[in-house]
């Protein structure tokens, strides 16, 4: 675990009117246990996504620990995503489907 830094972090994407997400400041503590709840089309998707290097940061880092993961490509940053609506094993707690990959 470590701790995860969003630090005005932003995300336009191309058409857009304006930001999905506009300069997310959030540090969430080492072993802590966090939920990001709002409205549909707030931006929690696209943040995560950011956090895990799925998605474009267009202003603004990201850190994971000491390290600053905003250029680094996803499948260097050591960090595991489940989707909410699918690629889920709904036998599976949370746990099981995180350590199933
Ligand atoms: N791939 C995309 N291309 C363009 N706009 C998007 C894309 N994904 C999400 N958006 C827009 O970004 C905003 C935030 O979406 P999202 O992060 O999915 O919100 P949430 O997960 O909170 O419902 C919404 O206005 C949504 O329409
Ligand atoms: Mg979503």
């Amino acid at each position: 675990m470590a701790t995860v830094t969003f630090d005005s972090a932003t995300r336009f994407y191309p058409g857009g009117e304006k930001p999905a997400v506009d300069r997310l400041d959030l540090e969430i503590a080492d072993g802590e246990f966090l939920v990001l709840v709002g409205p549909s089309g707030c931006g929690k998707s696209t943040s995560l996504r950011m956090l895990a290097g799925l998605e474009d940061v267009d202003g603004g880092r990201i850190r994971i620990g000491d390290r600053d993961v905003t250029d680094v490509p996803s499948k260097d940053r050591d960090i595991a995503m489940v989707f909410q609506n699918y690629a889920l094993y709904p036998h599976m707690t949370v746990a099981e489907n995180m350590g199933f990959a």
